[in-house]
């Protein structure tokens, strides 16, 4: 037992401790931001807290860790993080897809996709040092894992960003990298998928990741193909990851497209002969849309796409794109024009695709939320609640503990966060108490904005964040270092 008194105890918790495990009856006590003591099966009879909370027939688990965010600019500039911290989540991992607020700046308004984060005036940090900084000043109540964007990288040293870098650019890009890593980075993302990385190859990708594995970070990628070819995406991400020693997180893992729906048989199979030469996770957010940009070469009518912002044209946001056209006499694709720059929700994917990725004992749950959205995909607000209220208590699809799991224990290894997602004597008070009977998402595509029920009680690193569904703006988020060894080449 610990000399130092503990703040608060809890007494009577169902204790889900961010293993695969089945959840057993315990108390357990904080103090002074970290985990003190905690028990199964019987109370904790000698210690006494400041406070006591009863929690009989509360669930208490590590705080839900978003491993896929893009909330850079949101936990400066909304550090109550209501959409997050609601769910129950106590870290996110931004800089994904490529896409990150630092080290980069524009003298013009952002190319896409680098707008999903704001416009020219949200790029502040030309290093990571000057974004770890801002986040001291402005003390999120959530704490933040920042990995760079390639294609951050590659707008701050590239003028030209649509061909190969040279040998030149790609030294540059690598000093860019090692610095943000020495700066408080956790790893490096790309975006292949998109026009500012497309012209990246795996000589590229693999030579910038290198700096990233000297430095015991990760590597997430949005991959170049997520359609027709998706397996040949695989390997390439399996190839650049594996030349680079970088662990490998393939993000928002899909087969979209109505041609490719049924082929996460193939995909999930392919990952797991893979695995057995090399690390490989995937994320997954639990609906069968996606949300990006408004991409004209995206536009169809064989499923329904739905408008989330526009510049022009702000009324247009949550509107079919069908409807759109049709008010305006336009053909789909002239519409899609004329709301852009814009965003949008596709309803690209097939739900048993999503359920087969996200049943995989490979996936954790990432939100993939877009923070800026005037009509946000509900992934944003109901992501967590709802994979474990609808996919693992109403539908089965797996146990409580195997959900949380998923976004505690399982996340916080990947990224190597070495005292959090577990509930264990000595480990970060990240914690979130919420009713196992009743939590579930309310957010929908009609209304994205619906805090989920439910989550009872947030803890970051000890503090309350938030209570009953509101946010208390306690600021005790902190930036965190994920540290992995490098993967054997
Ligand atoms: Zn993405
Ligand atoms: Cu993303």
């Amino acid at each position: 037992m610990t000399s130092m008194e503990p703040q608060i105890l809890f007494r009577n918790a169902i204790l889900y401790d961010g293993s695969a495990g089945p959840p057993f009856a315990g108390d357990l006590a904080i103090g002074d931001g970290r985990i003190l003591a905690m028990s199964a099966g019987e109370p904790l009879a000698e210690v006494h807290a400041e406070q006591e909370i009863d929690l009989s027939g509360k669930a208490l688990a590590p705080g839900f860790i978003d491993a896929h965010t893009h909330d850079d600019r949101a936990v400066l500039d909304h550090p109550d993080m209501a959409p997050k911290i609601s769910q129950g989540v106590t870290t996110v991992v931004t800089g994904n897809c490529g896409i990150s607020i630092a080290p980069v700046s524009f003298e013009d308004a952002p190319p896409p996709p680098m707008n999903l984060l704001g416009g020219q005036s949200a790029y502040q940090f030309e290093s990571m040092a000057s974004y770890a900084d801002a986040l001291r000043r402005k003390r999120p109540c959530v704490n933040v894992v920042a990995l760079v964007g390639h294609s951050a990288l590659r707008l701050a040293v590239m003028d030209d960003v649509s061909c190969p870098a040279t040998g030149d650019e790609i030294q540059r890009m690598r000093g860019l990298a090692a610095r943000s890593m020495d700066e408080g980075a956790s790893g490096f993302s790309t975006g292949l998928f998109y026009k500012t990385n497309e012209a990246a190859d795996e000589r590229e990708v693999a030579a910038v990741g290198e700096a990233i594995s000297e430095r015991q970070g990760i590597y997430t990628t949005h991959m170049r193909n997520e359609e027709d070819q998706v397996l040949d995406s695989i390997e390439e991400s399996y190839r650049t990851a594996r030349a680079a020693r970088l662990p490998l997180l393939i993000s928002h893992h899909k087969c979209a497209n109505v041609g490719n729906w049924g082929r996460t048989r193939e995909t999930l199979g392919l990952i797991e002969r893979l695995r057995s030469r090399h690390p490989i996770n995937f994320d997954v957010y639990p609906y069968a849309a996606g949300s990006t940009i408004l991409r004209e070469d995206l536009v169809t009518d064989k499923f329904r796409i739905v408008v989330t912002w526009s510049l022009p044209h702000p009324e247009m946001r949550g509107r079919d794109l069908s409807d759109v056209a049709s008010d305006w006499g336009l053909s789909l694709l002239e519409a899609a024009r004329k709301l852009n720059p814009a965003g949008a929700i596709y309803f690209q994917m097939h739900e048993d695709d999503v359920r087969r990725v996200m049943a995989s004992e490979h996936s954790i749950i990432g939100s993939d939320g877009l923070p800026l959205d005037a009509h946000p995909h509900p992934r944003l607000w109901g992501t967590f609640p709802r994979v474990i209220g609808r996919y693992a208590r109403d539908l089965g699809l797996f146990s409580m503990e195997t959900a949380i799991h998923k976004m505690t224990g399982k996340t916080a290894r990947i990224f190597g966060l070495r005292d959090r997602g577990f509930l264990r004597t000595g480990f970060a008070a990240d914690l979130v108490v919420f009713d196992p009977a009743t939590i579930i998402d309310r957010a929908t595509y009609e209304h994205p904005e619906r805090v989920s029920e439910g989550i009872e009680m947030v803890f970051v690193n000890g503090e309350l964040a938030c209570l009953d569904g509101s946010s208390t703006s306690a600021g005790s988020g902190r930036l965190l270092r994920g540290w992995r060894e490098p993967a054997h080449a």
